[in-house]
């Protein structure tokens, strides 16, 4: 099938190469200028795994331009995954999916099917709906349909390619044939359900998971109050099937670009429509003491903060991304830099994506806060070297590289033997045994 994507971020892109992939010819539509030359030229813009050998590979079948017109031109069926980056109210900003919306209008000249990609507050298919019509020719039929996208950052193609389930919100039957037709060569259970109930399925299904973190956050932090273990609650919970062991490990906190800004549109989304989803609320202040808890760890120990030299091991907000979008160690850094510590910091991939924001002009805006955060904080490129005089090391990223640790390098490089584990992946007992003062989260 002839197949086309506006916006080329994780979602976009990865679903263009898994389209690419199963034999489909998809063009990805992408009008930011820098990202499509390196994207014509086969550079995939971010880290993920398998996914530059992908794009080098489907030449073929994946092709990239800048115009929606020549999307709308090229296939029947037209993904939207454009951003819906969060307002300062909460809301998920709607712009670049309006911009999207009317562009394919004026661009119509026969039967479309939209389908939505981006995470989109329920009813937004009914209002791309209604301003497409406004804006396209009086004559041309199109619909509207959701397909929300459930893979995570750093295993997304693994999980592009073997998704839990396909969920297809369908306007009609004719829609539906579509996208089943996209989707012919997948094994997953297909979930067929109305527009609005797909627009919902996202949401909930990522409040949910968030839910779960913050659940067994609040549940470590009773574990510490009590002297109980959070890994075996965890593991003599999960091993119920109404509840599941994945998403039960105590930590930091969730971060990303998906949780914390899809948690909080939920939450405004209920409050538009009448409803006060105070259990969410909570979900997000659970979110944000479990970062404070763990700061209040370090200056137990440390004491005075001002001019004591902290490590972090890990930026990213998880492994095998680059990826420091919401990553929890940006708000401790926040917090360590207004006690005045000075900050020396190392992360496998999230090192050089932090050096190339750093070079980004000031008037870049969706780099600014981040920014700021960097700024006079050392990067390394050498897990050993950031914890050099180091007083305090904390661990943010649960890397595999940070899972064994070279006790005598760390014991000569650190000033203070103290380590602050925030993604529980060390054993207390050894650490204990080799002289540190160590603390984690529930244990
Ligand atoms: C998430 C959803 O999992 C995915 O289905 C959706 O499409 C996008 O949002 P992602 O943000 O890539 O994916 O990462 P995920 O692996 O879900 O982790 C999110 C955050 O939760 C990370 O900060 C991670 O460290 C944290 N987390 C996850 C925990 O703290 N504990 C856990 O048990 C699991």
């Amino acid at each position: 099938m002839n197949i086309s994507i506006i916006g080329t971020g994780y979602v976009g892109l990865v679903t263009g190469a898994l389209f690419a992939e199963k034999g489909h010819n998809v063009l990805c539509i992408e009008n930011n200028k820098k990202k499509l030359e390196k994207l014509q030229k086969r550079e995939v813009p971010f880290y993920e795994p398998g996914l530059q050998e992908l794009v080098t590979k489907n030449t073929q079948r994946l092709k990239f331009s800048e115009k929606i017109s020549e999307g709308v031109k090229h296939a029947q069926a037209i993904f939207v995954a454009v951003g819906t980056p969060a307002l300062a109210t909460g809301e998920p900003d709607m712009t670049y999916i309006e911009h999207v919306a009317t562009e394919i209008a004026h661009n119509l000249k026969d039967y479309r099917l939209i389908i939505e990609k981006s995470t989109v507050p329920v009813h937004t298919s009914e209002k791309i709906h209604a301003i497409m019509k406004r804006f396209s020719p009086p004559d041309v039929h199109f619909e509207v349909a959701s397909n929300p996208e459930f893979l995570r950052e750093g295993q997304a193609l693994e999980d592009a390619f073997n998704p839990d389930r396909i969920v297809l919100g369908v306007p009609s039957t004719k829609a539906q044939k579509i996208l089943t037709d996209v989707y012919k060569d997948f094994d997953a259970p297909f979930i067929i359900t109305n527009v609005n109930s797909a627009e919902i399925i996202k949401h909930a299904a990522n409040s949910f998971l968030a839910m779960k973190i913050s659940y067994i956050n609040a549940v470590a932090n009773i574990c510490e109050l009590s002297n109980a273990n959070i890994k075996e609650v965890a593991e003599g919970i999960g091993l119920d099937k109404r509840i599941g062991k994945h998403f039960l490990n105590a930590g930091v906190g969730y971060g990303g670009s998906c949780f914390p800004k899809d948690v909080d549109a939920f939450v405004n989304i209920s409050r538009d429509l009448g409803y006060d989803f105070k259990l969410l609320e909570e979900v997000q202040n659970i979110n944000r003491d479990q970062k404070k808890r763990l700061v209040k760890k370090i200056k137990k120990h440390l004491w005075v903060i001002k001019n004591k030299v902290i490590a972090i091991w890990g930026l990213s907000f998880k492994p095998n991304t680059d990826d420091m979008r919401e990553a929890p160690a940006l708000d401790i850094i926040k917090e360590l830099k207004r006690s005045q510590a000075k900050i020396q910091i190392f992360d496998p991939k999230a090192i050089q994506k932090a050096r190339e924001i750093l070079e980004l002009p000031a008037d870049e805006s969706h780099t600014a806060a981040l920014k700021e955060t960097l700024m006079e904080v050392e990067l390394y490129d050498n897990q050993y070297k950031a914890t050099e005089n180091a007083d305090c090391l904390i661990i943010l990223t649960e890397w595999d590289e940070f899972k064994t640790l070279n006790f005598e390098v760390l014991k000569q490089k650190m000033n203070q033997h103290i380590i602050i584990d925030g993604r529980n992946i060390y054993n207390s007992q050894e650490l204990e045994k080799q002289g540190f003062i160590y603390e984690s989260v529930g244990r």
